[in-house]
């Protein structure tokens, strides 16, 4: 009959995911992996060489960000390894400044950046059906939004948009 469907390994049923999708997920979840230690270490080393009392508030509130982008760092790895992929050990680069707005910008920069790919990484976990990595990702962007509006304030600017709409 011309409209049975051939058997075939290339058949993808719905539902079933793809193993190509899979595997470019593990890599953009090795990236956010590479940017979640970026933070770890920028927190850790800007918490403690930011000078001057105007930043002593943000400073202490750097202190707490690290503690969740270590959260964020083992969480993402988890997932990984879930996955069948084998987690990063390799840092993006960390800029350093002498003035602390400067460091704080960069911070900011990075959530921007950070926030922009966990949107895109929850619709790659959901178009796999993989709704537990979805929903971990919804909680870690909550923080990372929090973590934005926290530097943006320290800063005195609005926060940054990240919708495509300019929202
Ligand atoms: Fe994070
Ligand atoms: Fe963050």
């Amino acid at each position: 009959m011309a409209t049975t469907k051939k058997k075939g390994a290339t058949q993808n049923r719905p539902g079933q995911s793809n193993k190509s999708q899979i595997n470019e997920l593990i890599d953009a979840l090795n990236e956010d992996l590479a940017r979640e230690y970026q933070a770890i270490i920028a927190y850790t080393v800007y918490s403690n060489i930011l000078t001057g009392a105007e930043w002593m508030k943000i400073a202490d509130e750097l202190k707490l960000h690290t503690s969740e982008e270590l959260q964020h760092a083992m969480i993402i790895a988890d997932q990984i390894d879930y996955l069948g992929g084998k987690p990063t050990a390799v840092p993006k680069p960390v800029k350093l400044s002498d003035k602390a707005e400067e460091m704080i910008r960069f911070d900011l920069d990075n959530e921007t950046e950070t926030i922009k790919n966990y949107r895109q990484r929850i619709k790659q976990a959901e178009a796999i059906g993989h709704y537990a990595l979805a929903e971990q990702l919804r909680k870690i962007l909550v923080q990372e939004q929090e973590h934005q509006h926290d530097l943006a304030t320290a800063l005195g600017v609005d926060v940054p948009r990240v919708f495509e709409d300019g929202a």
